[in-house]
């Protein structure tokens, strides 16, 4: 496949960007500072630009076969959504936060959204025009990330709350779950919450 890739030298992205060229699909990183990708030799394309440019999103898109953004949030999923519906781009897999949802555990949720209120309250933004945008959509809820070896294995659950694995999920684990989500069209229209494995 040809993926886009936006938050590309995240800590994620660069995970997403090693793996999936790895997978044989011809990535394009998307990145505010390209010059903090290093080693290019796996890519197809690199583009540079801020993601809530909606001229830059546009010329990103073209011709992919879906887009993996390795960071949430609605200004990115504005322009996003835009760019993709006019360039007829369906697939796209979006990070988020376990928190978004969650009721459970309750002390560990209420001091989560007390410290990162705002940023949650524009994933689920982010979340929602998503779900509105008639695109091929995947929202991908992380519980906590880590820098940790991947374990090549996650909990995967459609549930608001977690229905088992653990609160620390390593970020390269996290980008296959999301090259996973993207390969799997079955994923397609539905938010996936995603933990360590047990
Ligand atoms: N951290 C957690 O524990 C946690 C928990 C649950 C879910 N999540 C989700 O996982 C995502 C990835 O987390 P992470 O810790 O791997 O992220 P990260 O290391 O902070 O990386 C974010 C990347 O996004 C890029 N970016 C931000 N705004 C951009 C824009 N407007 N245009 C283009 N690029 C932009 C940043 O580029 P610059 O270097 O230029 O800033 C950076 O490369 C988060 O965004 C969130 O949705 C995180």
């Amino acid at each position: 496949m040809k993926i886009l890739v936006i938050g590309a030298t995240g800590r994620t992205g660069k995970h997403v960007l090693a793996q999936g060229a790895a997978r044989g699909h011809e990535i394009t990183a998307f990145a505010r500072r390209p010059e903090l990708l290093t080693d290019r030799g796996g890519l197809a394309g690199v583009i540079a630009g801020d993601a809530h440019d909606l001229a830059t999103m546009r010329a990103a898109v073209q011709g992919q076969d879906a887009v993996i953004s390795a960071v949430g949030g609605s200004g990115i999923a504005r322009t996003l959504i835009t760019a993709m519906r006019e360039a007829g781009v369906r697939r796209v897999v979006m990070t988020s936060s376990r928190s978004v949802p969650a009721t459970r555990p309750r002390l560990a949720v209420t001091l989560a959204w007390l410290f990162f209120r705002a940023a949650y309250v524009d994933l689920a933004r982010a979340e929602g025009m998503l779900q509105v945008s008639g695109l091929d959509y995947t929202i991908a809820r992380a519980t906590m990330l880590n820098d940790k070896p991947p374990a090549g294995r996650v909990h995967i659950d459609f549930a608001d709350n977690a229905t088992g694995g653990a609160a620390q999920l390593a970020r390269a684990d996290y980008a296959m779950a999301l090259l996973d989500a993207a390969e799997d069209p079955a994923l397609a229209g539905r938010a996936m919450g995603i933990c360590g494995p047990k």
